[in-house]
């Protein structure tokens, strides 16, 4: 018995290119590769110690662990048997609220344990292994901007860091609410793909999956941010198209500040929208611009809490 803890700290990620769909539901193959932002601003620190049954804390409050506990099981046939865990973690990021926290938190859990049990494991492994407890943690061991590749089986379906680039990109994040959402991501994508238009949105995201890699390459943030845009609207309306169940996760304030994201490029801004799994929007934008689009949304839309995130790190612990 040891009383060490390990503590790994992960970024959260905004895919412009978004992962909505599972071709394989037990290895959580995409059906689409995705294309993210690592955020500065955000992210979650998880902490694992030795204990009685795997716990869950999350910002001091005890939370149900079978998800986790699930990933833990899988970690455990995968790689190798270990003894329950005690897990406490920090969330600066809303919980399920749609910005992500299951990208910063499986990616943390994923390297916390690893490093705990002293696997030998690479960057690339950390995310495969990462994928199976939530699939946008893939890229969240990456900085900047990452690429997770759909992949045809468990080896091949990972993300991996593009090239560092200085582009001034920043995110002005539009917090809506911080509440968790009623319909999870994993609930919400399996709905989606009963659309009669999933299969024209998955055609359509491949090639926006190509385009947005030559627009990054060619630092050209509009159309960076023209791409994220159409692809986040397309994901959302396979949401209100749904056979099963058809929803939405936009409130009457997601469709206020998307206007206003219109208004703001008639008068020259660079601004586009890009919303996850939630009502929270979060406009790309350059960041000189930036402070000027919060004041501006501050000013029209007095109550709502904004965050200017800017591209942040990859993976860290602590020792
Ligand atoms: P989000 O939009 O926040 O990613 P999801 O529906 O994808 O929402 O995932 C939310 C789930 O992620 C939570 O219900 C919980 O199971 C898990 N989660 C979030 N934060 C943590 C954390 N710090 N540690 C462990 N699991 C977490
Ligand atoms: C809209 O990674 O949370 O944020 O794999 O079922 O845990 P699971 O889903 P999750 O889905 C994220 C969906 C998204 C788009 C994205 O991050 O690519
Ligand atoms: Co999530």
């Amino acid at each position: 018995m040891t009383d060490k803890t390990t503590t790994a700290k992960a970024h959260t990620n905004i895919a412009l290119i978004k992962y909505w769909g599972k071709k394989d539901k037990t290895l959580n193959l995409p059906t689409t590769s995705s294309l993210s932002l690592t955020l500065n601003e955000f992210y979650t620190e998880t902490m694992v110690t030795a204990g009685k049954e795997d716990t869950l804390l999350i910002n001091n409050m005890m939370q149900d662990p079978t998800r986790v506990h699930n990933f833990l099981d899988f970690l455990r046939e995968e790689i190798e048997d270990f003894g329950p865990l005690t897990i406490v973690s920090k969330n600066t990021v809303p919980t399920a609220a749609g910005l992500a926290s299951s990208a910063s938190s499986f990616a943390a859990l994923t390297a916390a344990v690893a490093r705990h049990q002293n696997w030998d494991l690479s960057l690339t492994d950390l995310s495969r292994l990462a994928r199976r407890g939530s699939g946008s943690a893939t890229r969240s061991f990456f900085p900047g901007f990452a690429v997770w590749h759909e992949g045809t089986d468990d080896q091949s379906s990972f993300a991996e860091a593009l090239p560092a680039t200085d582009l001034p990109i920043a995110l002005v994040v539009c917090e809506i609410a911080g509440t968790a959402k009623k319909v999870s991501s994993s609930d919400g994508m399996l709905r989606a793909m009963t659309s009669p238009k999933y299969s024209e949105w998955v055609e359509q995201s491949h090639d926006q999956f190509t385009a947005m890699q030559e627009a990054i390459a060619d630092q050209d943030l509009q159309k960076i941010g023209e791409l994220a845009e159409e692809n986040a609207l397309a994901m959302h309306e396979l949401n209100i198209t749904a056979t099963d169940r058809r929803f939405t996760y936009f409130n009457q304030m997601t469709l206020d500040i998307l206007a206003f994201v219109k208004e703001l490029r008639t008068e020259g801004f660079l601004a586009y929208a890009t919303i996850d799994a939630g009502p929270n929007v979060k406009i790309i934008t350059s960041q000189d611009q930036a402070e000027t689009i919060k004041n501006k949304l501050q000013e029209k839309f007095r109550k709502l809490r904004l965050q200017i995130a800017t591209p942040g790190p990859g993976i860290s612990f602590e020792d």
